[in-house]
């Protein structure tokens, strides 16, 4: 067996699971009987980056919140990105526990109304004519079926896809996405994965700063020009990074794919669903691309499903493959999908969004004009990031984990992204007081710093 350390494999120094300011909190705020659990779950689980050793020990969750085994509760701004109508919705649990009793599951080559009921839905809410679908356990395996349809229907297999950019951890996901952490020390990813700068101003290899100049949606049509036999662009619509690219942007993506006959397959695994502000992200770009991914919160804060939204005339498959996985129509997620997808659109949860996100916004503002190590805020609906950063300019990124930790002891938890940036992303359904009590706790947790 090799040894990590000594292969010279990769240590990744941002992976918050290993420092010394996550230990420190444990150590305040955890009792034996949880640490016995901690240990009992890295003695049997492979260890991994990112996820473990693990933090804490849940309990419950409900709601907008998580409860933990020593019964302290936590607001979840995190979620994993999959609980867009909270923990536990009673509608979702309804109709879960109705298929369970009625179909709990469906051979393949046999159809059932949950899954048909579940694809009608989607064709209908879906932008222009994404009319066709696939169902698959995870995002990353539906991605994968969108880069396999477009290398059927065509007949080339580019693509190109952003730097910092991440679509699954899978093999071939990883080979699309753009994050060292996993695409190093991997062996040879995928063939033909080729990339472009992310659309992000503060970084930008062409020197926009602030504002952004559009020079890398320029650059995709350089790199789709000069490779030439490029299937798709593959592409998050908006990043849990804050990343928010300027409306023009999927525009003018969206016209050279257009021009050089090449698919637009966006990924809307985390932020679809109407945390934006919409159904779908690509609405509020006023774009459709010629495929569509959903999935995390599509399973209604609990189940694992997502799904290939595609243009009605890529249903060129039929001699091939595409998904072929044995819960591709398993009537309890499809179930929980379409539940889902009701309480979304009965308690109005995308408009909300885009209003609790303004207001949210304002108060994050608010703050960043009382602490100056906040030098960015960035949004859309109830996705929102800031940025910190030191007076010399320098990214924060002890600081921020400080806030991450300071929080969590406040009964406020999220993650932190690229070292720097603070990723909060409530449930679409947060009653208003908790959003407020949120900024307050990060509001001391800034003048604690
Ligand atoms: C943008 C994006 N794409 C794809 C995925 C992969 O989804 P899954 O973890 O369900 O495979 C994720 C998961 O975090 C994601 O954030």
């Amino acid at each position: 067996m090799r040894d990590l350390e000594a292969s010279g494999m990769p240590q990744f120094e941002g992976d918050v699971n290993l420092s010394p300011e996550r230990a420190a909190w444990q150590r305040e705020h955890l009792n034996a009987e949880t640490r016995a659990l901690l240990e009992e779950d890295a003695r049997y689980f492979l260890h991994q980056s990112l996820s473990s050793p693990c933090l804490n020990v849940l309990a419950a969750c409900e709601g907008s919140f998580l409860v933990d085994t020593q019964g302290r509760r936590y607001l979840d701004f995190h979620g994993n990105n999959v609980h867009q109508i909270g923990f536990g919705h009673p509608k979702v649990r309804e109709a879960v526990a109705a298929a369970m009793a009625q179909l709990p599951f469906c051979t393949r080559r046999y159809t059932n109304r949950y899954a048909i009921d579940l694809a009608r839905k989607l064709a209908t809410i879906s932008p222009g004519n994404l009319n066709k679908c696939l169902f698959a356990p995870g995002g990353a395996e539906a991605i994968s079926m969108a880069v396999k349809l477009a290398r059927m229907a065509t007949g080339r297999f580019k693509t190109i896809s952003l730097w910092d950019s991440f679509h699954g951890a899978t093999l071939d996901t990883i080979s699309l996405g753009g994050e060292a952490l996993f695409r190093s020390g991997i062996g040879p990813l995928m063939p033909g994965a080729e990339h472009v700068p992310p659309p992000e101003p503060q970084r930008c290899p062409f020197g926009c700063g602030r504002s952004c100049t559009m020079k890398c949606a320029d650059y995709v049509e350089y790199v789709l020009e000069r490779e030439g036999d490029v299937a798709a662009v593959v592409a998050e619509t908006v990043r849990s990074t804050g990343t928010i690219p300027p409306q023009d942007y999927w525009r003018r993506i969206r016209s050279i794919c257009d021009r050089r006959s090449v698919l637009l397959i966006l990924d809307e695994i985390p932020h679809g669903l109407g945390r934006t502000g919409s159904m779908f992200t690509c609405e509020y770009y006023g774009i459709v691309p010629d495929m569509l991914v959903i999935g995390k919160g599509l399973g209604g804060g609990s189940l694992p499903i997502a799904a290939l939204l595609a243009r009605e005339d890529l249903d060129v498959g039929r001699q091939h493959a595409v998904g072929h996985f044995t819960h591709e129509k398993n009537p309890v997620l499809c179930a929980a999908a379409l539940a889902t997808i009701e309480v979304i659109e009965s308690e109005g949860l995308a408009r909300r969004a885009a209003e609790l996100g303004a207001r949210f916004l304002d108060r994050l503002r608010d703050l960043q004009m009382r602490h100056s190590i906040i030098d960015d805020v960035r949004g859309l609906g109830l996705l929102a990031a800031l940025t910190l950063r030191r007076s010399d300019g320098s990214p924060a990124e002890a600081e921020a984990e400080h806030i991450m930790y300071a929080a969590l002891g406040r009964g406020l938890s999220f993650k932190t992204s690229m070292g720097n940036v603070i990723v909060l992303t409530p449930p679409l359904t947060i009653e208003e007081r908790d959003l407020n009590s949120a900024t307050e706790i990060l509001d001391a947790c800034f003048t604690g710093l």
